[in-house]
């Protein structure tokens, strides 16, 4: 039967294909460390648990508006303000499954078939498939030379009469970057001057060591929320440990939050009353538990770093946020899916080729995990790139 060129065209998304696998390994009772993961291990936040008990013993799940429920965006304009000092109205926030459907109804709102959208490399594994989806082109800058970021006149000089959009994220999946305000700031006023849309991909905003600021693109605007093209992403999920709930949100004009409502409207009604209700409860309540995640992170970020400095030939650029990590491996070997699948057989630990994140000779190792497997797992590899000892099954 034909399948659409969609479909035909479509990767599968390399973390979530080795997830299946670190799963499928486990269960076969195979001594698997799994340092490919992308969510926290934490429980989520009681008030988030307490918030979706209450709402669960009224037997009273229901579909909700399709841009979600009042109540959830005036706490994410409450919360927004309180953490970022920038007030948002109701009319300029649509609350998604996840910031992964807040991504795709922005692409789905503005690309049409042959549009550009620019993003630097590395990039989050699903942006290049998401645009294509959307019948758009990526353009992907490279980054500077011995760096993980890139040069903003890089990415000036990708601009075309073609380009609609510009995708950022930062703290960045998957090195862990921060791009600096100044770097921020004259991308938005790049985006403002030429009326490109600029999306900030923020899920990892909250989730960062060394009191290195993110602050919203939205502080650097010299317009109006509903004037501006910058779009803001956000969600529950790695901040709160609540990626299961799939709830994330989006900030941007009236006019774009209304075309992104109406296209979610069609596909999917709206977001899950009892996953909004749980957000609504981790963002009154929640501060504590991002303190401590934070804190649990700085120390696994400093095992991460002192396990990887010890390896003879590896690069690292020290990551700064998020929970990844991408060192470069190229001088063990410079094909990066070789080298993880050989990773995964020997040493039987999951990590993510560096190439799905369009940056060869990498690999990325998340720190998300429990201690002891982030020793263990980096002690593995170690002696088998070092001293090519390997892990017997
Ligand atoms: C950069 C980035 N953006 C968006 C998402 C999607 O977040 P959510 O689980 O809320 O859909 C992820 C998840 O891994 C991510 O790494």
């Amino acid at each position: 039967m034909h399948l659409s060129q969609a479909a035909m065209n479509l990767g599968q998304s390399a973390t979530l294909r080795l997830n299946d696998l670190a799963r499928r390994l486990k269960s076969e009772g195979k001594p698997i460390i799994h340092l490919g993961g992308g969510e926290p291990v934490e429980e989520i936040p009681q008030a988030a648990y307490d918030a979706a008990l209450k709402k669960l013993k009224t037997r009273q799940i229901k579909y909700t508006p399709a841009g979600g429920l009042v109540e959830l965006k005036n706490e994410i304009i409450a919360y927004t303000e309180r953490k970022y000092g920038f007030k948002a109205s109701p009319k300029n926030i649509i609350v998604s499954g996840g910031a992964k459907q807040s991504i795709y109804n922005f692409l789905m709102a503005v690309v049409d078939p042959g549009s550009e959208v620019v993003f630097p490399a590395p990039y989050w594994v699903s942006y290049p498939d998401m645009v294509k989806l959307v019948y758009g082109t990526p353009v992907i800058i490279k980054p500077k030379e011995d760096s993980l970021l890139i040069d903003i006149d890089n990415l000036e000089k990708c601009i075309t009469s073609n380009t609609r959009a510009v995708l950022l994220n930062s703290p960045n999946n998957p090195s862990g970057a921060v791009y600096s305000e100044d770097f921020i700031q004259k991308l938005v006023e790049i985006c403002e001057s030429r009326n490109i849309y600029l999306l900030t991909d923020d899920i990892y905003g909250r989730l960062v060591g060394g009191g290195i600021k993110t602050p919203l693109p939205f502080s650097f605007s010299k317009k109006n929320l509903d004037d501006s093209p910058i779009v803001s992403v956000n969600g529950v999920s790695k901040m709160y440990s609540m990626t299961g709930f799939r709830i994330g949100w989006s900030i941007g004009s009236e006019a774009i939050t209304k075309a992104m409502t109406k296209i979610q409207g069609q596909i999917t009604s709206c977001p899950s009353d009892l996953s909004q209700t749980a957000a609504i409860g981790a963002l009154r309540d929640g501060e504590t538990f991002i303190e401590e995640i934070n804190a649990a992170l700085d120390k696994k970020r400093k095992i991460l770093i002192n396990a990887l400095n010890k390896f003879k030939k590896v690069k690292l650029s020290v990551p700064i946020g998020t929970f990844y990590s991408f060192p470069d491996f190229s001088a063990y070997d410079k094909d990066s899916t070789r080298l993880a699948n050989m990773l995964i057989e020997k040493a039987m630990v999951v990590t993510v080729p560096g190439v799905e994140f369009g940056l060869e000779g990498h690999l990325r190792i998340s720190y998300c995990g429990g201690e002891k497997d982030i020793i263990e797992g980096l002690e593995r590899m170690r002696k088998v790139l070092d001293s090519s000892v390997e892990v017997v099954s």
